[in-house]
């Protein structure tokens, strides 16, 4: 079976093909954008220390170097935070809170940038590094923020509760979960031109109505502003091989694509993609070079 499979890697590689499927149609567009592994939010530890000097930090940090055009105040959108977590108790942080620090933090998009992932973290950050062009929700002013901190107030208090947060699962309006609520979903209405979808086909549900992408960034995507939803599936590269553009929830995705009037592209087989997962862990045995995995075709039984 893996020689089965090193073999088709390799004839993929070779012919460079993808499999492609263009489709015009009405489209519900799905996106699945996890924006943070929920998994790092189920402990019971407390509001990030120092969360103020990295807010404000990051934030400076990104008026000035990273996207220097933007004029927006940092201090500002702190107060505006503050004011959304703060004296809140910790399960009623709602997305409306939130609606002034947005507006304190507006920014635009390029269009054909927009990369939304779930579950796909590890290789949507060395995509993103390699095709340069990408932005995802994390290249945001919001994302770039917030990424990996957590945060939650008490009521009757005047500051964040450093000693313990509720698990994300725990409350309907986590404070943390609302910000990137909408921060996913700000992203997605912004979206235009060509949008890039990045899942994982080694789990079951590729595509989770349940996910940031499928609940809330697929109903926020604008099909008069995107042209093509491009997806991409993409494997462990020793499996389990479980969902394809053919298989599994990704054929519910593109249904949902096609029935909002969206056009879309799917393809299981990206060598970019391939290729960043072999320089990673080159001994394996997909990623050997064609001549040796065809020098061992002498040997192959197909099972
Ligand atoms: C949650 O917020 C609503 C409105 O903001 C308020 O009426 C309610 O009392 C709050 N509940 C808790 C448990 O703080
Ligand atoms: C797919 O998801 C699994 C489980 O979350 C994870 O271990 C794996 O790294 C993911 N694969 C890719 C290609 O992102
Ligand atoms: C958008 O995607 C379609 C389908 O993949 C492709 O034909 C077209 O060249 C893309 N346009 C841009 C600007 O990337």
């Amino acid at each position: 079976m893996e020689n089965v499979r090193r073999i088709k890697a390799c004839l993929n590689m070779r012919l460079g093909h993808s499999r492609v499927s263009p489709f015009k149609a009405s489209v519900t567009a799905c996106f699945f954008m996890f924006l943070l592994c929920p998994g790092q939010l189920s402990t019971q530890l407390g509001t990030t220390a120092n969360i103020k000097h990295i807010v404000v930090g990051r934030c400076y940090n990104y008026i000035t170097l990273v996207n220097p055009s933007l004029r927006l105040d940092c201090e500002e959108i702190w107060r505006q935070f503050e004011e959304a977590v703060v004296g809140q108790s910790s399960c009623n942080v709602t997305v409306e809170h939130y609606r002034y620090m947005f507006y304190a933090m507006s920014q635009s998009w390029p269009c054909d940038r927009f990369l939304f992932w779930s579950k796909t973290r590890t290789l949507m950050h060395s995509y993103a590094a390699v095709v340069r062009h990408f932005w995802t929700l994390e290249d945001t002013l919001a994302g770039y923020m917030f990424n990996d901190l957590i945060w939650c107030g008490q009521e009757k208090d005047s500051g964040f509760d450093f000693s313990s947060c509720p698990e994300w699962s725990a409350c309907r309006n986590h404070p943390v979960y609302s910000l990137w609520r909408l921060a996913s979903q700000n992203f997605a209405e912004m979206a235009c031109g060509n949008i890039t979808v990045l899942l994982n086909g080694s789990i079951v549900n590729a595509f989770g109505r349940k996910s940031m992408f499928g609940s809330v960034e697929l109903d926020s995507l604008n099909p008069h502003r995107v042209n093509y939803v491009n997806i991409k599936v993409v494997t462990n590269l020793e499996g389990p091989f479980i969902e394809t553009c053919s298989e599994g929830s990704i054929v519910d995705l593109i249904q949902i694509l096609q029935s909002r009037g969206f056009r879309w592209t799917c393809t299981d087989k990206d060598q970019t993609l391939m290729i960043l997962q072999c320089i990673q862990n080159p001994q394996h045995s997909s990623c050997q070079t064609c001549a040796n995995s065809l020098s061992h075709r002498k040997g192959l039984t197909i099972k």
